[in-house]
């Protein structure tokens, strides 16, 4: 079929019409197993009461007044983030990808108003933070970055994981101002980073004066069992980034910011139209609301846990895999090789997942995730990835 839709997704042939809970119906009524939940954004899975209460109660008041008035709702939602990061100020945009632009400009800024005018950000291989000029030059992935050459200069790139590759660096570059970090990397294949090394980077920025930017795009917001994944260390970053489960749907980023790098944005320095409005603002509330009454930490945690240890169960022992990893309900089964059928092929299966840095089978599912629906996700997955791995390449 022809479409007017730009070429930019390769896209599954299938439609949904509604969900329920972790379910998604298509447009033949067949139902889904949504182990992806978006890609990791629908936190509470598909129309949850409260979400469509709070998305419908704030439309029907008012969806959008303009940063230049005072927003009650954003002054609330960023209230409870900072008392969830333990971090001081928030400043909202739209997406992950201007949350990460936000904390660049925001290492820049920093750097311009101590005398460092060439200010430097150490990022690592594999990582992501998004498909703009400036996200994609921080961003440690060849693939994504190719054909969009010259990108922004300021960014070096190291191996991640490793604390020398930082120091080597820096010795190499005095105008390194910052590092930015996933703890847990996503779309570089569910590789969480050492506890000692995230501990030991936080010292390395605090002996010299460099922010600490970590990127909980995709790993925050109780995904992994702790309201950010770097909460696992006992660490408190500089900067932050939220988005995805943040708006449980409805499109809303945060750049968080605490010590040496609150009250860098002045009047002037930075903006948005849409970042925080009252809707968005009002809804992701409901969602940090909601996932506390829940017990949805906890939730992520265990049946993360109870979800992991069935697929090792079942896959570890199986020719072909290679390690079953990630925390909470962020978890990667790495296969030998390539695997792009396999997101083709759960789909048929009744199963909604992706494949990450080629090889590696991600499931995001929803929080609300119960342990005897992980019992059903491995009964779906399992046959798919024996029956991927005994097929020919
Ligand atoms: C860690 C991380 N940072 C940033 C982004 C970019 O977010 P967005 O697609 O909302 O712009 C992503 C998206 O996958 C991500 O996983």
């Amino acid at each position: 079929m022809s479409s007017a839709l730009s070429n930019i997704f390769a896209r599954l042939p299938v439609s949904f019409t509604h969900g329920q809970g972790i379910w998604l119906w298509d447009t033949q009524g067949r139902k889904y197993l949504d182990a992806l939940a978006g890609i990791g954004v629908s936190a509470l899975g598909h129309a949850h009461p409260r979400l469509v209460a709070a998305i419908t109660e704030q439309a029907a008041r008012v969806i959008h007044v303009s940063n230049l008035y005072e927003v009650p709702q954003q002054e609330a939602l960023a209230q409870r983030i900072v008392e969830l990061s333990g971090m001081e100020e928030v400043a909202f945009t739209s997406s992950g990808s201007e949350a990460n632009e936000t904390a660049l400009k925001l290492a820049r800024l920093f750097g311009y108003q101590n005398g460092n005018k060439e200010a430097q950000v150490i990022t690592m291989d594999s990582s992501w933070h998004g498909r703009t000029l400036a996200t994609l030059a921080a961003t440690g992935s060849p693939k994504a970055r190719e054909g969009f050459e010259p990108l922004p200069s300021g960014y070096i790139q190291v191996t991640y994981n490793s604390l020398d590759a930082i120091k080597e660096a820096a010795d190499a570059d005095p105008r390194v101002n910052s590092v930015l970090l996933e703890t847990l990397q996503g779309e570089g294949g569910i590789r969480p980073a050492d506890i000692e090394y995230i501990r030991a980077v936080r010292q390395l920025c605090d002996e010299r004066n460099w922010l600490l930017m970590i990127d909980e795009v995709q790993s925050g917001i109780g995904r992994t069992g702790k309201w950010f994944a770097h909460q696992w260390a006992d660490i408190v970053p500089d900067v932050m980034t939220l988005a995805k489960g943040l708006g449980g749907g409805v499109p809303i980023g945060a750049t968080v910011m605490a010590g040496k790098a609150a009250n860098v944005f002045k009047p002037g320095t930075h903006g948005t139209t849409f970042g925080g409005n009252p809707l968005v603002c009002h809804t992701a509330l409901a969602v940090l609301q909601t996932m506390a009454d829940e017990g949805l930490l906890q939730r992520a945690d265990e049946v993360g846990s109870y979800l992991k240890a069935q697929l090792t169960a079942e896959l570890g022992a199986v020719p072909g895999v290679v390690e079953i990893r990630g925390r909470g309900l962020m978890l990667g089964i790495e296969l030998h090789r390539a695997c792009a059928p396999i997101p083709r092929m759960a789909l048929d299966a009744g199963l909604l997942v992706n494949v990450t840095r080629d090889r590696t089978v991600r499931l995001l599912p929803p929080l609300i995730l119960q342990q005897h629906e992980a019992d059903e996700l491995v009964s779906r997955l399992v046959p798919v990835i024996k029956q991927f791995l005994s097929t020919a390449p």
